[in-house]
């Protein structure tokens, strides 16, 4: 459904027209000043009736500022009759179409018709545009190994399934926002808007509304009607992140939501259907939730069948490398520096770090790296706050000195584990703790040199 304001100080010539362009199946709102004017067109509409004799302001001047508010939206002027040089000077301020009083109600809904189709194609047009400029391609998320070859392949089979709900799941900074984004632009919804909201972001009630739009008067600051994401995102997707945090009573509100495809505003008492996917995100345990009864387990059914698990970048060793390459590539063209890559002692190191801040961290390490290194291979020196975490973890790194004659890093390596696990009588958490490594790769490690066995 479109939304037309008619903007007319005589009431009845108003309401002549919204009776008529209701029963065309518009969705109508009005006002009787250029003030009320501007306020609802704040609140998001298609397509504006203006009459160019308003109390407080004239029409050309409202026309300016409402394409300024928002230069997609079109406007049809309503002239007296004979007022040549008026519409001339509105046509020349932008205004697409103009219908003359006494009205045609007939002419003026064609013309209604005619200019939201010109409007549905030109915002059509212009996300298509941007979606082509928009790097949001299944290729833009880099990685080959295994788990990230399976997370690929299922965006793959979701994109092409535009009506299914996806539930991404991952430690923070392993990539939910960018695999919601690939999904949506990959798929047949990619020329409609991708909208999204952080559930953790807003108190309850603000959520709701912003989520489910609100009647006017549906509590004390609600002016105006307004339309809520869902309905702003019609043919495209809701990404909603941090779901884990979202309240019980929205919880039920969005599950009925996705099971029936209706909603109703805040304060209103008709369903509104929309078609949006909605794609949700957490970095939080659900099931633990769940358990716990804070989140609601028919929802977390529903959420749970198409769920996409991003793996944290310390047990993807393989991309690591692969990653750091990317971004290297991409901010030395945006930066203009010649890097080109690491050297093997910097691969090594980053292969061995942790990455608690996952692909976000390794994003940010690389960046700086290129922003201050002067040669074309960077060093283990150039990522200096892989170091100092380093040496906050593990404490003086700077007491190993290396040996004229050099080392076996394999062997020292080795010998570092053993020392470890037998420090720690065998507990592998400790050990990992004690070489500033996550259980994960001790275990690696210790299947590596074989060491399992021993302990
Ligand atoms: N596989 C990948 N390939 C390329 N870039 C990636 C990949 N994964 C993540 N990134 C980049 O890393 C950064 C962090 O990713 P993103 O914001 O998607 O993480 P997130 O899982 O949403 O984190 P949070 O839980 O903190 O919101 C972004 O710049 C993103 O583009
Ligand atoms: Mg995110």
């Amino acid at each position: 459904m479109r939304r037309v304001l008619v903007v007319d100080d005589e009431e009845l010539i108003r309401w002549s027209l919204a009776e008529r362009l209701r029963a065309d199946g518009h969705e109508i709102a009005e006002a009787g000043t250029a003030a009320a004017a501007l306020e609802q067109a704040d609140t998001g509409v298609d397509l504006v009736l203006l009459d160019y004799k308003l109390p407080d302001d004239d029409g050309i001047s409202v026309l300016k500022k409402l394409r300024e508010l928002d230069p997609d939206v079109l406007v049809i002027m309503l002239t007296a009759h004979k007022q040549v040089e008026l519409v001339v000077e509105a046509m020349k301020a932008g205004a697409f179409d103009y219908a003359t009083k006494p009205f045609d109600l007939d002419d003026v809904s064609l013309r209604v018709t005619r200019a939201l189709e010109t409007t549905r194609l030109r915002r059509e047009l212009r996300t298509l545009r941007e979606s082509l400029s928009r790097p949001y391609s299944l290729g833009s998320i880099i990685g080959e190994s295994e788990p990230m070859q399976r997370v690929k392949g299922l965006v793959r089979k979701v994109a092409t399934s535009p009506g299914s709900t996806v539930l991404i799941t991952g430690e923070s900074g392993t990539g939910k926002d960018l695999v919601a984004k690939v999904i949506h632009y990959s798929s047949s919804r990619a020329a409609r808007p991708f909208l999204n909201i952080t559930c953790s972001a807003l108190p309850e009630t603000l959520l709701e509304s912003e989520l489910f739009g609100h009647e006017r008067g549906a509590f004390t600051d609600a002016r105006q009607q307004k339309r809520g994401l869902l309905e702003q995102a019609d043919d495209g997707t809701v990404f909603l992140d941090e779901i884990g945090e979202m309240t019980p009573a929205l919880q039920a509100k969005l599950l009925r939501f996705l099971e029936e495809k209706t909603f109703r505003r805040v304060g209103g008492s008709a369903d509104v259907r929309v078609d949006v996917r909605v794609v949700a995100a957490t970095n939080r345990n659900l099931e633990d939730h769940v358990r716990q009864q804070k989140f609601r387990d028919d929802l977390y059914y529903r959420l749970n069948v198409l769920r996409l698990e991003l793996p944290p970048l310390r047990v993807r060793e393989n991309d690591v490398a692969l990653l750091a390459q990317y971004f290297i590539e991409s901010f030395a063209k945006e930066f203009k520096r010649s890097v080109q890559g690491l050297s093997h002692a910097a691969e090594v190191g980053l292969k061995a770090y942790g990455w608690p801040g996952n692909v976000r961290e390794m994003r940010n390490l690389v960046e700086r790296a290129v922003l201050l290194s002067e040669s074309e291979t960077l060093e283990p020196a150039d990522f200096e706050s892989l170091h100092t975490a380093h040496i906050h973890t593990t404490g003086t790194t700077s007491g190993f000195e290396l040996p004229a004659e050099g080392v076996n890093l394999e062997d020292v390596e080795r010998s570092l584990v053993t020392q470890a696990l037998e420090r720690a009588s065998g507990n592998q958490t400790r050990a990992a703790t004690l070489l500033g490594l996550h259980r994960d790769q001790i275990r690696y490690r210790i299947e590596k040199f074989g060491l399992g066995k021993k302990v």
